[in-house]
Parts: C-alpha cells; structure tokens; sequence
C-alpha cells in the first residue's frame, strides 16, 4: 500500500491511501491485542506482576482512567505457578473489561498484599457501585469466581451503590 501511495498523482486518491493504510495498522494493532488476550506471552517472559502493571498501563492508555499499580517488592517476588497466574490474569482483564464498561469510574487501583501466607490481590474502582448479588449468575463474575476456586482461592465483591466496587481474590498459603 505505501508503494502504491507513491505511485498515485492525484492527491485525493493518496488521501483514500492514507486512510486505508491507517485501517490496516488499526486491524493489525487489534489483532496483536487479540493475541496477546487469548495467550499472555508476557506472562511466561516477565511474570504476573509485570504483566498486570503493563496490562494497567495498555487499559489506562485505551480508557482514558487514572490507574495506579501497588504492588510491594516483596509480593512481586513470588512466581505463583503458570496455571495461577494465567487465571489471576484473566480475572483482572475481566474486572478491567467491567470497569470500563460499567463502572464509569475516574480511578482504577490494583494493589497487592501478602499476610502471612496468603496472597491478597485487589482491583478497586471509584465508579457507581453496584449491588453485588451474594451468588452470581452472570457469566462475567461467575467466571472470576469460578477462577478463583479453581486455585483453592476466593473471590469477593466489595461494593455500595455509588461508591465504587472493590474485586478481592485470596489465595490462602499461595506465598511460600
Ligand atoms: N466495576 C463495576 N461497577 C459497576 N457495576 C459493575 C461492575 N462490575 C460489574 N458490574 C455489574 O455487574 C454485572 C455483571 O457483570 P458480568 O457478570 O461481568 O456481566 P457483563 O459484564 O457481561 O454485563 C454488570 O452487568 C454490571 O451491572
Ligand atoms: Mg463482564
């Protein structure tokens, strides 16, 4: 396409070029990310820890919110096993896709902690709340908290109407 570009005269038709070629990048950036989504690549090569700070970073830079990434040195020592982290990643893609959709929230935090032996990962945001149903039924949270017990974990939803929602995963004896 950019050959072709410089072989057309009229400037309309480059303009056509132009925007073409601006398609095309957009589908291949879509693609990348859709690959990215069914197969965390970065998982494997940098670890959960990193893979979810870049995770913020791509979802703040796509939705606009204010995200912020709190995860102590110590946490963000530990490896938790490929099938863990897979799923801990899945969950928070799920809680982001949540947010932007739902939430219209203005800050995102993800923080993790240790105590004792359990690993404590939380996703809040400052957005409309919601009433968290005590067993859900929807596929999204459904599918989080099948995830979370899948690892012998469990997932919470903290939430008020009108003042933000808080998605907790405990994995107790996780840290070794
Ligand atoms: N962060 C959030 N803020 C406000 N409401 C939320 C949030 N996350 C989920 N919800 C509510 O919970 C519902 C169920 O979520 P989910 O099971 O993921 O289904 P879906 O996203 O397909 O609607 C959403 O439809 C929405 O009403
Ligand atoms: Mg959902």
């Amino acid at each position: 396409m950019n050959w072709l570009r410089r072989q057309l005269p009229a400037p309309a038709l480059q303009t056509k070029l132009d925007d073409m070629l601006a398609i095309a990048g957009q589908a291949m950036g879509a693609v990348r990310r859709i690959l990215t989504d069914l197969r965390p690549g970065v998982l494997d090569h940098l670890g959960l820890w990193a893979a979810l700070e870049a995770l913020l970073t791509e979802f703040q830079q796509r939705s606009g919110l204010s995200c912020h990434y709190d995860c102590p040195a110590q946490v963000e020592q530990c490896r938790l096993g490929r099938e863990a982290e897979i799923a801990l990643y899945r969950i928070v893609q799920e809680v982001l896709t949540n947010i932007s959709r739902h939430a219209q929230a203005r800050d995102v935090s993800l923080r993790a902690r240790t105590i004792g032996r359990d690993l404590l990962l939380e996703v809040s945001d400052d957005g409309r709340g919601m009433i968290a149903p005590s067993q859900p039924t929807s596929f999204g949270l459904l599918g989080m908290q099948e995830r979370a017990r899948a690892l012998g974990g469990e997932l919470e939803i903290d939430s008020t109407q009108g003042a933000g929602t808080t998605v907790r995963v405990t994995l107790r004896g996780a840290i070794a």
